[in-house]
């Protein structure tokens, strides 16, 4: 891994003024390599949902309690506190304006296999409850056919795709997956079709008679066809997922404990947004996957599959109004309910279902963005999350504009066109509740540029109209070792202003920290902007930034 940027430097003399880090003068790190060759393929993990289920809620719950871990800022992130590219994200929306089409396509490399008939059966579905097919289509592409629950049509296979395309889009690994139609028809066993339920069964053939038993327990449309979604087998070699806590002991490119990862922490924004729930071990998956370019250089690469629950699905077809509000089983909840013998209202009793066909539990009066909650309390980068890693997520997450989010839900096909519009609604709002809840807990300044010899900046507040408030930014400069240089004050000027042309840092770096606070009827708060001439172009950039 290349050199942290970050150098964490105690200023001498004394309490400084303006505490630690200090930052290297150097460009910020944008991508990690973390794709070196891992010669001896890492093990696959074996997941037993109960062992990791007991041991996120019961016994490492108490075991790390002992271990009296202080609260810690995530690690992987650069000078600017952005996650770099890595073999776990690839920054997207955040970084670059994504067009409506390229957010539609999403992941995918390949049209779908709808233009790819016949599918060729190889198996059923191995674990899980509902009933799904493993199948070949006519170009030999290999895809996971999964369904909708019975009764609740268009749900799980429209939150999947939703859900898939905008974790893309933000910059997680996920499947490409599509929403398809087929008839049975459509369908050809393989010779050697087998069905096997779960990892520990034997296989069986799968015979034409279990094929349309199978399929007669799956919602067929009047016209006689099938919804499915259609999920593109990952290339490589699959290792289970990631675990929640530490890192793969045999994989050398995994150096950063998961529960510090900033995009691992992080997602529980997004997730809550999504409602995506289901967030367990088995929903993710790593892949010992070849180097598309450098020969037999093989490393793991880090996904996310299994969106289906989400968007308030694992509240319907689960029939537990309960999904996203308390964890499956959530003792501080049950000791709250008998304390006060059930009398205090809780968020998850109003919730509605009346909603458009194809449209699960999901709604935006109800959502708190820091009190959801994922179906396990096991995965532990959820529970180690920080105001800073809900900040970073909630920038990428307010880029999305409406025809954006629009864009991706009109490809779950819904019959009925109120679907598209609620949940497109509903997204809108929910990241607009996550918007004013986070950029009100870290000063919501961002997008630092030196012009003109002045600090020049977005308050994100105002740029996403979450206040109205007369703003105006003391501004401060300090030299490295946190001594004054001058100090003014700046009226916002819109949501992006700049700063008087500030006092240098002495010697060649210039080194120079400037102090931002934010000062409006409604917030006060601080971020500490570090700036440095570039000795080779002599330019004087930022380096660092520091949230305090
Ligand atoms: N596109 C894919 N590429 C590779 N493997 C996949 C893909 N989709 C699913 N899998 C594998 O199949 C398993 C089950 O898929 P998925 O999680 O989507 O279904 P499920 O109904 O939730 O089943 P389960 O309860 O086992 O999680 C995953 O844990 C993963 O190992
Ligand atoms: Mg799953």
């Amino acid at each position: 891994m290349r050199a942290l940027t970050l150098l964490l430097v105690a200023a001498c003399g004394g309490a400084p003024r303006i505490p630690s880090p200090r930052f290297a003068n150097a460009p910020p790190v944008e991508i990690v390599n973390d794709r070196r060759d891992v010669a001896h393929r890492p093990g696959e993990r074996v997941f037993f949902q109960d062992v990791y289920n007991y041991d996120g809620l019961v016994q490492r719950r108490f075991t790390r309690e002992l271990e009296l871990h202080p609260p810690t800022r995530a690690r992987g992130v650069n000078a600017l506190d952005e996650a770099p590219d890595s073999t776990w994200f690839t920054n997207r929306i955040g970084v670059r304006d994504l067009s409506t089409d390229e957010l539609a396509r999403g992941p995918n490399t390949l049209d779908s296999p709808e233009q790819h008939k016949p599918w060729t059966v190889t198996s059923t579905k191995t674990g899980g409850a509902e009933v799904g097919f493993m199948i070949t289509d006519a170009r030999g592409e290999k895809y996971l056919l999964k369904f909708d629950t019975r009764g609740f049509p268009e749900q799980e296979t429209g939150a999947h795709v939703i859900t898939e395309k905008l974790l893309w889009a933000v910059g997680y690994n996920v499947t490409e997956d599509s929403v398809v139609r087929f008839r049975s028809e459509d369908l050809v066993l393989a010779k050697n079709a087998y069905v096997r339920d779960s990892e520990v069964d034997d296989k069986r053939p799968l015979t034409a008679e279990e094929l349309a038993h199978r399929l007669s327990r799956i919602e067929r449309s009047s016209d006689g066809s099938y919804r499915a979604l259609a999920s593109r087998m990952l290339p490589g070699v699959p290792l289970g997922g990631h675990p929640a806590e530490g890192v793969r002991d045999d994989d050398p490119n995994d150096r950063i404990p998961h529960e510090l990862r900033r995009e691992l922490r992080g997602l529980y924004t997004f997730a809550a947004w999504l409602d995506h729930g289901d967030i367990q071990e088995s929903n993710f998956l790593d892949m010992y996957a070849t180097d598309p370019v450098v020969e037999n250089c093989h490393y793991v690469e880090h996904y996310l599959l299994d969106f289906g629950k989400s968007l308030g699905v694992f509240a319907t077809t689960g029939k537990d109004p309960r999904r996203g509000y308390d964890y499956w089983f959530d003792p501080t909840a049950i000791a709250g309910a008998l304390v006060t013998f059930g009398l205090v209202e809780r968020s998850w009793e109003d919730r509605h279902h009346d909603h458009p066909r194809g449209v699960g539990a999901y709604d935006a009066a109800s959502f708190d963005p820091d009190e959801w909650r994922p179906t396990s309390a096991a995965y532990v980068p959820f529970t180690t999350r920080d105001r800073y890693d809900a900040f970073w997520a909630t920038k990428i997450l307010m880029r999305f504009t409406r025809e954006q989010l629009h864009a991706v839900v009109q490809t779950a096909q819904y019959s009925d066109p109120r679907a598209t519009e609620y949940l497109t609604d509903t997204l809108v709002a929910r990241q607009r509740a996550t918007g004013a809840y986070w950029f009100a807990r870290v000063n919501p300044l961002d997008g630092f540029r030196i012009e003109h010899g002045a600090v020049c900046f977005d308050d994100l507040a105002l740029r996403y109209g979450f206040t109205a408030a007369a703003t105006t930014y003391a501004v401060a400069s300090f030299d490295f070792a946190g001594r004054p240089l001058g100090a003014s004050t700046a009226p916002a000027s819109g949501a992006r202003t700049c700063t008087q042309a500030l006092p240098l840092g002495p010697g060649p770096d210039a080194y120079t920290i400037v102090e931002i606070a934010t000062q409006r009827a409604d917030y006060a708060g601080r971020t500490l902007v570090h700036v440095a001439r570039d000795r080779s172009s002599g330019e004087v950039r930022v380096i660092g930034i520091w949230r305090p």
